[in-house]
């Protein structure tokens, strides 16, 4: 059973306070967040977290298609390529903890919030993904079971809606495609209402979609990896002028969650947001990034990405070796999808990411993806090669939980603050 759980609240703020990238009023999403990975009585749900990793794999290996295809390949990063179509049946983890009980919330690791298409709305509870850039929701047409929980867009009760040429089509490794026709749409976020969206009601969606309480994605990544070729929903607020700052804010946490539009919300963090420079032209990417495990800096020098639609910390295989090669008694638990496991006796509490400022430590909760046996627990960071360049992280929602982020189209930057 799945609780639609999403909500709205629109608020009008005092303007913030110092920052030239913070001012102005903006609206606010609220919404929850369950964990997927850990089961509710404290396990690590392996099949689930190899979906993930399946569908992260695939997610980005679409952005690097976009990305050449919009930008060509001088747009990608040293070192990263198209990567093969990842596979689940032949990634699928074959050990006994599967028996492990999941709970019904067990397959819902996605922060949503509600969004509205169409004259008049309708509703779409949606993840706000800063790893991708186009905004999808099931359509009428999807009459598969994976669309029977689902809400679903129907152009012809709406006054607003109008097709246009062409498909919309990513692939994932389950064997399908989260796939459909292309429209322009009024599409409305907190208040901040766009016209002529680009966006694609989708006729199919693939199994590990099915299982979830939200029924598509809105991207907040750069035009460069939009599959659509068109302007992300957020750069057309922009654009339109329904919002005045480029500026966007999350705050991802086991309950309070919130993505600020417009600005960001002060009342969330403590202290200035210490801003990074995005370099390369698709991703929330910033270099520079060291890891450190209390005051030993274990890796450093690299590229990182700031996804929101992802749950795992992901690091080429060898960095996230040399880096539990300094976690005491950690060992390879998958060595296929890279996962390590620790004692659970010792979750770090001082594994923490620096871009030369202040560092931002992974609190020992949000490094633990959950228990395995009576005496090991896996970490948050694993081994894996997503095809995004040599020398690049990949920082998902098990980093963001900890910082106030920040993300600044208006100063092309990203951002970290304290939260309160
Ligand atoms: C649904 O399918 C019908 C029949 O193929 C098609 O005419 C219609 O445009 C489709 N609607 C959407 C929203 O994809
Ligand atoms: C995945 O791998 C299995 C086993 O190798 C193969 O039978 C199946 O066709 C593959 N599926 C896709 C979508 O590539």
């Amino acid at each position: 059973m799945f609780i639609k759980a999403g909500l709205i609240t629109l608020a009008l703020l005092l303007p913030a306070m110092a920052s030239p990238v913070t001012e102005g009023l903006g609206t606010r999403v609220t919404f929850d967040k369950r964990d997927g990975i850990t089961t509710q009585d404290g396990w690590f749900d392996h099949k689930r977290a190899v979906e993930l990793v399946v569908r992260d794999r695939n997610k980005h290996r679409q952005n690097m298609i976009n990305l050449e295809r919009n930008m060509g390949r001088e747009a990608f990063n040293e070192g990263a390529e198209i990567m093969p179509l990842a596979n689940y049946s032949e990634l699928a983890p074959h050990d006994k903890r599967q028996a492990e009980p999941l709970t019904d919330e067990a397959g819902d690791q996605y922060w949503a919030g509600t969004i509205a298409i169409g004259t008049p709305r309708q509703n779409f509870l949606i993840d706000f993904d800063t790893g991708s850039s186009d905004l999808w929701v099931p359509s009428v047409n999807c009459t598969s079971a994976y669309c029977s929980k689902k809400d679903k867009y129907n152009p012809a009760s709406s006054s607003s809606s109008s097709p246009k040429n062409g498909e919309f089509s990513i692939q994932y490794g389950d064997g399908s495609t989260v796939s459909g026709p292309v429209y322009t749409e009024t599409v409305a976020v907190a208040g901040i209402t766009v016209k002529n969206q680009y966006f694609s009601p989708v006729d199919t969606i693939s199994p590990s979609f099915g299982s979830e309480a939200d029924d598509g994605i809105l991207g907040l990544a750069f035009p460069a990896i939009s599959n659509l070729g068109k302007s992300p929903w957020f750069n057309t607020a922009k654009s339109e002028g329904a919002v005045k700052n480029g500026v966007f804010g999350f705050k991802l946490a086991k309950s309070g969650s919130e993505l600020y539009l417009g600005g960001t919300d002060s009342s969330l963090y403590t202290g200035a947001i210490e801003y990074h420079p995005v370099t390369g032209s698709g991703f929330w990417q910033i270099k520079g990034a060291s890891i450190l495990i209390g005051s030993n800096t274990i890796q450093s020098g690299f590229q990182t990405i700031i996804d929101s639609g992802t749950t795992i910390i992901y690091g080429p295989p060898n960095a996230v070796a040399a880096f539990y090669k300094n976690i005491p008694n950690s060992q390879v638990y998958d060595s296929t999808n890279g996962f390590y496991s620790f004692p659970c006796s010792s979750v770090p509490s001082n594994v923490a990411f620096s871009w030369g400022g202040n560092t931002w430590t992974i609190s020992a909760a949000n490094f633990n993806f959950g228990r395995v046996s009576a005496t090991q627990c896996i970490g948050a960071i694993a081994g894996q090669d997503l095809g995004l360049g040599k020398n690049t992280w990949l920082l998902g929602d098990s980093f963001m939980k900890n910082v106030y982020s920040a993300f600044s189209f208006d100063a092309n930057s990203v951002g970290f603050a304290t939260l309160k």
